[in-house]
Protein backbone atom coordinates (compact mmCIF):
# COMPACT_ATOMS: atom_id res chain seq x y z
CA UNK A 1 0.00 0.00 0.00
CA UNK A 2 1.51 3.58 -0.84
CA UNK A 3 1.45 5.82 1.24
CA UNK A 4 -1.27 8.19 0.05
CA UNK A 5 -3.71 5.16 0.18
CA UNK A 6 -2.59 4.03 3.54
CA UNK A 7 -3.90 7.79 4.17
CA UNK A 8 -7.13 7.04 2.59
CA UNK A 9 -7.62 3.50 4.27
CA UNK A 10 -6.62 5.34 7.65
CA UNK A 11 -8.87 8.24 7.22
CA UNK A 12 -11.53 6.95 5.14
CA UNK A 13 -12.19 3.37 6.52
CA UNK A 14 -14.28 2.48 9.59
CA UNK A 15 -12.26 -0.64 9.55
CA UNK A 16 -14.03 -1.92 12.77
CA UNK A 17 -13.50 -5.51 12.54
CA UNK A 18 -11.59 -6.10 9.74
CA UNK A 19 -7.52 -6.00 9.22
CA UNK A 20 -6.76 -3.14 6.43
CA UNK A 21 -5.20 -5.94 4.25
CA UNK A 22 -8.78 -7.44 3.81
CA UNK A 23 -10.25 -4.15 3.26
CA UNK A 24 -7.76 -3.12 0.74
CA UNK A 25 -8.38 -6.47 -0.99
CA UNK A 26 -12.13 -5.42 -1.71
CA UNK A 27 -10.46 -2.37 -3.78
CA UNK A 28 -7.45 -3.74 -5.11
CA UNK A 29 -8.25 -4.40 -8.70
CA UNK A 30 -10.00 -0.72 -8.71
CA UNK A 31 -8.49 2.56 -10.39
CA UNK A 32 -8.65 4.99 -7.62
CA UNK A 33 -8.75 8.68 -7.72
CA UNK A 34 -5.57 9.00 -5.31
CA UNK A 35 -3.64 7.00 -7.43
CA UNK A 36 -4.31 9.23 -10.95
CA UNK A 37 -3.29 12.14 -12.64
CA UNK A 38 -6.01 14.37 -11.48
CA UNK A 39 -4.40 17.67 -10.32
CA UNK A 40 -5.91 20.72 -12.75
CA UNK A 41 -7.95 18.99 -14.18
CA UNK A 42 -11.64 19.11 -15.39
CA UNK A 43 -13.35 16.74 -13.63
CA UNK A 44 -16.82 15.22 -13.46
CA UNK A 45 -17.79 13.42 -10.45
CA UNK A 46 -20.76 10.86 -10.18
CA UNK A 47 -22.56 11.39 -7.00
CA UNK A 48 -25.86 10.03 -6.01
CA UNK A 49 -28.14 13.07 -5.20
CA UNK A 50 -31.17 10.92 -5.48
CA UNK A 51 -32.76 12.25 -2.01
CA UNK A 52 -36.16 13.04 -0.61
CA UNK A 53 -37.47 16.42 -0.85
CA UNK A 54 -40.33 17.80 0.84
CA UNK A 55 -41.86 21.10 0.67
CA UNK A 56 -38.33 22.39 -1.59
CA UNK A 57 -35.86 21.04 1.65
CA UNK A 58 -33.71 18.14 1.40
CA UNK A 59 -35.41 15.25 3.87
CA UNK A 60 -32.09 13.64 4.12
CA UNK A 61 -28.16 14.81 3.97
CA UNK A 62 -26.30 11.66 4.31
CA UNK A 63 -25.66 10.94 0.65
CA UNK A 64 -24.94 14.43 0.36
CA UNK A 65 -22.55 14.44 2.68
CA UNK A 66 -21.21 10.91 1.08
CA UNK A 67 -19.95 13.13 -1.14
CA UNK A 68 -17.77 15.42 0.77
CA UNK A 69 -14.52 13.51 0.65
CA UNK A 70 -13.75 13.38 -3.38
CA UNK A 71 -15.12 16.69 -3.66
CA UNK A 72 -12.48 18.11 -0.62
CA UNK A 73 -9.99 15.57 -2.24
CA UNK A 74 -10.33 17.42 -5.93
CA UNK A 75 -10.79 20.76 -4.95
CA UNK A 76 -7.41 20.40 -3.12
CA UNK A 77 -5.81 19.18 -6.49
CA UNK A 78 -7.23 22.18 -7.91
CA UNK A 79 -9.31 20.50 -10.25
CA UNK A 80 -13.16 21.88 -11.80
CA UNK A 81 -15.19 19.99 -10.50
CA UNK A 82 -18.56 19.29 -11.54
CA UNK A 83 -21.14 16.94 -9.59
CA UNK A 84 -23.61 14.64 -12.27
CA UNK A 85 -26.51 12.78 -10.50
CA UNK A 86 -30.10 12.16 -11.38
CA UNK A 87 -32.86 12.59 -8.91
CA UNK A 88 -36.13 10.09 -9.13
CA UNK A 89 -37.35 8.78 -12.34
CA UNK A 90 -38.41 11.27 -14.71
CA UNK A 91 -38.27 8.98 -17.38
CA UNK A 92 -35.91 10.97 -19.75
CA UNK A 93 -38.16 14.11 -20.24
CA UNK A 94 -37.38 17.16 -18.37
CA UNK A 95 -39.75 17.72 -15.29
CA UNK A 96 -39.45 20.69 -12.82
CA UNK A 97 -40.33 18.20 -10.21
CA UNK A 98 -37.21 16.05 -10.22
CA UNK A 99 -34.61 19.53 -10.92
CA UNK A 100 -31.71 18.80 -9.18
CA UNK A 101 -32.10 22.82 -8.75
CA UNK A 102 -33.98 22.17 -6.18
CA UNK A 103 -30.88 20.62 -3.78
CA UNK A 104 -28.90 23.44 -4.27
CA UNK A 105 -29.10 25.66 -0.72
CA UNK A 106 -28.80 22.26 1.10
CA UNK A 107 -26.65 20.67 -0.36
CA UNK A 108 -24.92 23.90 -0.01
CA UNK A 109 -24.78 23.78 3.63
CA UNK A 110 -24.62 19.99 3.69
CA UNK A 111 -20.99 19.92 2.04
CA UNK A 112 -19.59 23.63 3.13
CA UNK A 113 -19.17 24.66 -0.47
CA UNK A 114 -20.34 27.27 -2.98
CA UNK A 115 -22.19 25.34 -5.42
CA UNK A 116 -23.40 26.14 -8.61
CA UNK A 117 -25.58 25.40 -10.41
CA UNK A 118 -26.04 24.65 -14.00
CA UNK A 119 -29.36 23.80 -16.18
CA UNK A 120 -28.01 21.35 -18.52
CA UNK A 121 -25.67 18.46 -18.19
CA UNK A 122 -24.47 18.28 -21.23
CA UNK A 123 -23.48 20.88 -24.03
CA UNK A 124 -22.33 24.36 -24.68
CA UNK A 125 -24.00 24.97 -20.64
CA UNK A 126 -21.48 23.10 -18.68
CA UNK A 127 -18.61 24.23 -21.43
CA UNK A 128 -19.11 27.93 -20.18
CA UNK A 129 -19.75 27.22 -16.57
CA UNK A 130 -16.83 25.37 -16.31
CA UNK A 131 -14.76 28.41 -18.02
CA UNK A 132 -16.20 30.66 -15.42
CA UNK A 133 -16.13 28.48 -12.31
CA UNK A 134 -14.33 30.10 -9.51
CA UNK A 135 -14.84 29.26 -6.12
CA UNK A 136 -16.42 25.88 -5.38
CA UNK A 137 -18.01 22.76 -7.80
CA UNK A 138 -20.50 22.84 -10.52
CA UNK A 139 -24.00 21.11 -10.00
CA UNK A 140 -25.35 19.49 -13.23
CA UNK A 141 -29.28 19.29 -14.03
CA UNK A 142 -30.52 15.78 -13.38
CA UNK A 143 -28.55 13.68 -16.30
CA UNK A 144 -32.16 11.48 -16.41
CA UNK A 145 -33.72 14.25 -18.08
CA UNK A 146 -32.16 12.76 -20.99
CA UNK A 147 -33.16 9.14 -22.53
CA UNK A 148 -29.91 8.53 -23.47
CA UNK A 149 -28.62 8.17 -19.74
CA UNK A 150 -30.89 5.07 -19.11
CA UNK A 151 -30.06 3.77 -21.86
CA UNK A 152 -26.38 3.85 -21.72
CA UNK A 153 -25.97 5.13 -25.05
CA UNK A 154 -22.76 5.32 -26.39
CA UNK A 155 -24.02 8.97 -28.04
CA UNK A 156 -25.11 10.14 -25.03
CA UNK A 157 -21.80 9.30 -22.54
CA UNK A 158 -19.69 10.91 -25.48
CA UNK A 159 -21.57 14.16 -24.69
CA UNK A 160 -21.47 13.79 -21.43
CA UNK A 161 -17.92 13.47 -21.39
CA UNK A 162 -16.80 15.96 -23.93
CA UNK A 163 -16.24 18.98 -21.87
CA UNK A 164 -14.40 17.10 -18.98
CA UNK A 165 -10.73 15.37 -19.10
CA UNK A 166 -11.83 12.80 -16.06
CA UNK A 167 -14.22 10.94 -14.71
CA UNK A 168 -14.58 9.83 -11.08
CA UNK A 169 -17.51 7.62 -9.69
CA UNK A 170 -18.39 7.96 -6.04
CA UNK A 171 -22.18 6.91 -6.44
CA UNK A 172 -21.83 3.18 -4.40
CA UNK A 173 -25.49 3.41 -4.50
CA UNK A 174 -26.43 4.38 -8.16
CA UNK A 175 -23.45 1.54 -9.26
CA UNK A 176 -25.92 -1.15 -10.49
CA UNK A 177 -27.30 0.55 -12.82
CA UNK A 178 -25.82 0.01 -16.60
CA UNK A 179 -26.19 3.89 -16.93
CA UNK A 180 -24.36 6.24 -19.32
CA UNK A 181 -24.10 8.87 -16.30
CA UNK A 182 -22.22 5.50 -14.15
CA UNK A 183 -20.97 3.23 -16.55
CA UNK A 184 -20.84 4.63 -20.41
CA UNK A 185 -18.53 7.70 -19.07
CA UNK A 186 -16.36 5.65 -17.66
CA UNK A 187 -15.50 3.77 -20.20
CA UNK A 188 -14.39 6.94 -22.08
CA UNK A 189 -13.15 9.29 -19.97
CA UNK A 190 -9.36 8.52 -17.91
CA UNK A 191 -11.79 6.92 -14.58
CA UNK A 192 -11.22 6.30 -11.37
CA UNK A 193 -13.42 5.15 -7.89
CA UNK A 194 -13.33 7.80 -5.53
CA UNK A 195 -13.18 7.88 -2.22
CA UNK A 196 -16.78 7.00 -0.66
CA UNK A 197 -16.98 4.16 -3.17
CA UNK A 198 -13.71 2.92 -2.50
CA UNK A 199 -14.73 2.71 1.36
CA UNK A 200 -18.80 0.96 0.49
CA UNK A 201 -16.28 -1.46 -1.38
CA UNK A 202 -14.11 -2.09 1.33
CA UNK A 203 -16.50 -2.20 3.90
CA UNK A 204 -19.08 -4.73 1.90
CA UNK A 205 -16.07 -6.95 1.09
CA UNK A 206 -15.64 -7.83 4.88
CA UNK A 207 -18.80 -8.70 5.40
CA UNK A 208 -19.17 -10.29 2.39
CA UNK A 209 -15.68 -12.20 2.31
CA UNK A 210 -15.07 -12.16 5.79
CA UNK A 211 -17.29 -12.21 8.52
CA UNK A 212 -16.98 -12.58 12.12
CA UNK A 213 -19.00 -15.81 12.80
CA UNK A 214 -21.79 -16.16 14.16
CA UNK A 215 -22.48 -13.97 11.43
CA UNK A 216 -26.17 -12.97 11.14
CA UNK A 217 -27.92 -11.15 8.69
CA UNK A 218 -31.69 -9.53 8.67
CA UNK A 219 -33.67 -9.15 5.66
CA UNK A 220 -37.09 -7.26 5.67
CA UNK A 221 -38.84 -4.84 3.43
CA UNK A 222 -40.83 -6.02 -0.19
CA UNK A 223 -40.13 -7.83 -3.11
CA UNK A 224 -38.86 -11.32 -1.99
CA UNK A 225 -37.95 -11.88 -5.84
CA UNK A 226 -35.10 -8.87 -5.62
CA UNK A 227 -33.97 -10.20 -2.29
CA UNK A 228 -33.55 -14.46 -2.98
CA UNK A 229 -30.06 -13.94 -4.04
CA UNK A 230 -28.63 -12.08 -1.13
CA UNK A 231 -30.73 -14.68 0.75
CA UNK A 232 -29.08 -17.60 -0.94
CA UNK A 233 -25.78 -15.88 -0.63
CA UNK A 234 -26.03 -15.58 2.93
CA UNK A 235 -27.38 -18.88 3.32
CA UNK A 236 -23.60 -19.92 1.92
CA UNK A 237 -21.57 -17.99 3.95
CA UNK A 238 -23.59 -16.92 7.38
CA UNK A 239 -25.05 -18.69 10.09
CA UNK A 240 -28.54 -16.96 10.50
CA UNK A 241 -30.74 -15.38 8.12
CA UNK A 242 -33.44 -13.53 9.93
CA UNK A 243 -36.28 -13.18 7.46
CA UNK A 244 -39.11 -9.66 8.58
CA UNK A 245 -41.23 -8.05 6.94
CA UNK A 246 -43.47 -8.34 3.60
CA UNK A 247 -40.64 -10.27 2.29
CA UNK A 248 -41.82 -13.08 5.26
CA UNK A 249 -45.10 -12.76 3.98
CA UNK A 250 -44.73 -13.17 0.33
CA UNK A 251 -41.65 -16.11 1.07
CA UNK A 252 -44.83 -18.19 3.60
CA UNK A 253 -47.35 -17.44 1.14
CA UNK A 254 -44.96 -19.07 -2.15
CA UNK A 255 -44.01 -21.95 0.22
CA UNK A 256 -40.54 -20.95 -0.62
CA UNK A 257 -38.13 -23.75 0.69
CA UNK A 258 -34.90 -22.43 2.65
CA UNK A 259 -31.98 -23.96 4.43
CA UNK A 260 -32.80 -24.17 8.67
CA UNK A 261 -30.45 -20.99 8.63
CA UNK A 262 -33.25 -18.51 7.17
CA UNK A 263 -35.98 -18.01 10.42
CA UNK A 264 -39.38 -16.74 9.18
CA UNK A 265 -41.60 -15.29 11.68
CA UNK A 266 -44.03 -17.95 13.63
CA UNK A 267 -46.29 -15.63 14.71
CA UNK A 268 -47.78 -11.80 13.59
CA UNK A 269 -49.14 -8.96 14.91
CA UNK A 270 -52.33 -8.09 13.56
CA UNK A 271 -52.88 -9.04 9.70
CA UNK A 272 -49.53 -10.09 9.54
CA UNK A 273 -48.35 -6.47 9.84
CA UNK A 274 -45.36 -7.27 12.35
CA UNK A 275 -43.56 -10.09 13.64
CA UNK A 276 -44.62 -11.67 16.88
CA UNK A 277 -43.38 -11.11 20.41
CA UNK A 278 -41.87 -14.92 19.64
CA UNK A 279 -40.47 -14.37 16.96
CA UNK A 280 -38.77 -11.11 17.84
CA UNK A 281 -37.67 -13.15 21.19
CA UNK A 282 -36.09 -15.42 19.09
CA UNK A 283 -34.01 -13.02 16.79
CA UNK A 284 -33.25 -10.74 19.84
CA UNK A 285 -31.54 -13.70 21.16
CA UNK A 286 -29.71 -14.66 18.11
CA UNK A 287 -28.54 -10.42 17.37
CA UNK A 288 -27.16 -11.34 20.82
CA UNK A 289 -24.79 -13.33 20.16
CA UNK A 290 -23.74 -12.49 16.76
CA UNK A 291 -20.34 -11.01 15.92
CA UNK A 292 -21.00 -9.87 12.59
CA UNK A 293 -24.46 -8.15 11.14
CA UNK A 294 -25.32 -6.92 8.38
CA UNK A 295 -29.21 -5.55 8.44
CA UNK A 296 -31.43 -4.38 5.37
CA UNK A 297 -35.08 -3.85 5.16
CA UNK A 298 -37.41 -3.08 8.51
CA UNK A 299 -39.15 -6.81 10.17
CA UNK A 300 -42.49 -4.53 9.59
CA UNK A 301 -45.13 -2.33 8.66
CA UNK A 302 -42.54 0.36 10.06
CA UNK A 303 -44.17 3.74 8.79
CA UNK A 304 -47.06 2.63 11.62
CA UNK A 305 -45.76 3.63 15.00
CA UNK A 306 -47.62 0.49 16.08
CA UNK A 307 -45.96 -1.76 13.77
CA UNK A 308 -42.63 -0.42 14.23
CA UNK A 309 -41.98 -2.16 17.13
CA UNK A 310 -40.01 -4.88 15.87
CA UNK A 311 -37.36 -2.68 13.66
CA UNK A 312 -36.90 -0.58 16.63
CA UNK A 313 -36.00 -3.31 19.18
CA UNK A 314 -34.00 -5.25 16.40
CA UNK A 315 -32.20 -1.90 16.39
CA UNK A 316 -31.74 -1.42 20.10
CA UNK A 317 -30.42 -5.25 20.25
CA UNK A 318 -28.07 -4.89 17.40
CA UNK A 319 -26.73 -1.73 18.90
CA UNK A 320 -25.73 -3.65 22.24
CA UNK A 321 -24.57 -6.45 20.28
CA UNK A 322 -20.58 -5.23 20.23
CA UNK A 323 -20.89 -7.22 16.67
CA UNK A 324 -19.78 -5.58 13.52
CA UNK A 325 -22.73 -3.99 12.07
CA UNK A 326 -23.16 -3.00 8.79
CA UNK A 327 -26.78 -1.51 7.80
CA UNK A 328 -28.45 -0.17 4.10
CA UNK A 329 -31.48 0.44 2.53
CA UNK A 330 -33.89 3.57 2.85
CA UNK A 331 -36.09 2.65 4.76
CA UNK A 332 -33.63 0.94 7.10
CA UNK A 333 -31.58 4.43 7.32
CA UNK A 334 -35.02 5.76 8.34
CA UNK A 335 -35.54 3.45 11.30
CA UNK A 336 -31.68 4.85 12.17
CA UNK A 337 -32.44 7.66 11.83
CA UNK A 338 -35.36 8.02 14.29
CA UNK A 339 -33.68 6.49 16.79
CA UNK A 340 -30.89 9.01 16.28
CA UNK A 341 -28.51 6.22 15.67
CA UNK A 342 -26.79 6.98 12.34
CA UNK A 343 -23.67 7.41 14.60
CA UNK A 344 -23.72 4.51 16.27
CA UNK A 345 -23.52 1.34 13.82
CA UNK A 346 -19.98 0.43 12.20
CA UNK A 347 -20.99 1.37 8.75
CA UNK A 348 -24.25 2.65 7.76
CA UNK A 349 -24.14 2.06 3.59
CA UNK A 350 -25.20 4.49 0.88
CA UNK A 351 -26.98 1.63 -0.90
CA UNK A 352 -30.27 -0.05 -0.95
CA UNK A 353 -30.56 -2.03 -4.41
CA UNK A 354 -27.10 -1.26 -4.68
CA UNK A 355 -26.02 -3.35 -1.33
CA UNK A 356 -28.18 -5.81 -2.11
CA UNK A 357 -27.00 -6.57 -6.02
CA UNK A 358 -23.09 -6.45 -4.56
CA UNK A 359 -23.83 -8.66 -1.82
CA UNK A 360 -26.16 -10.99 -3.81
CA UNK A 361 -22.83 -11.56 -6.32
CA UNK A 362 -24.42 -9.83 -9.31
CA UNK A 363 -21.89 -7.30 -11.67
CA UNK A 364 -22.01 -3.94 -10.74
CA UNK A 365 -21.24 -1.90 -14.37
CA UNK A 366 -20.29 1.00 -12.23
CA UNK A 367 -17.54 -0.51 -10.52
CA UNK A 368 -16.65 -3.30 -13.52
CA UNK A 369 -16.23 -0.35 -15.78
CA UNK A 370 -13.11 1.11 -12.88
CA UNK A 371 -11.53 -2.29 -12.91
CA UNK A 372 -7.68 -2.70 -14.05
C1 LIG B 1 -31.15 4.76 -4.79
O1 LIG B 1 -31.80 5.68 -4.27
O2 LIG B 1 -31.18 3.59 -4.35
C2 LIG B 1 -30.25 5.09 -5.93
O3 LIG B 1 -30.16 6.47 -6.11
C3 LIG B 1 -30.68 4.41 -7.20
O4 LIG B 1 -31.87 4.95 -7.68
P1 LIG B 1 -32.70 4.16 -8.79
O5 LIG B 1 -33.25 2.92 -8.14
O6 LIG B 1 -33.78 5.11 -9.27
O7 LIG B 1 -31.75 3.80 -9.90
Amino acid sequence: MNEINSKLIDTCLHTANASEKEAEDGIMHLRKIQDADVAGKRVILRVDFNVAIEEGRVKESFKILAAKESIDYLLNKKCKVALISHLGRPEGKVDPKFSLGQVVSDAEIILGEKITFVPDCVGEKVREALENLGEGVLLLENVRFYAGDEKNDTDFSAQLAENFDFFVNDAFSASHRDHASVAGVARILPSAAGCRLQEEIAEMTIVKEHPIHPAVAIIGGAKIETKLPVIKFFEEKYDYILVGGRIANEAIDQKIKFSEKVILPFDFIDDRLDIGPKTLDKFKEIIAAAKTIVWNGPTGKFEEEKYAVSSNEILKAVLVSGAFVLIGGGETLEILERNDAMEKVDFVSTGGGAMLDYLGGEVMPGIAALEE
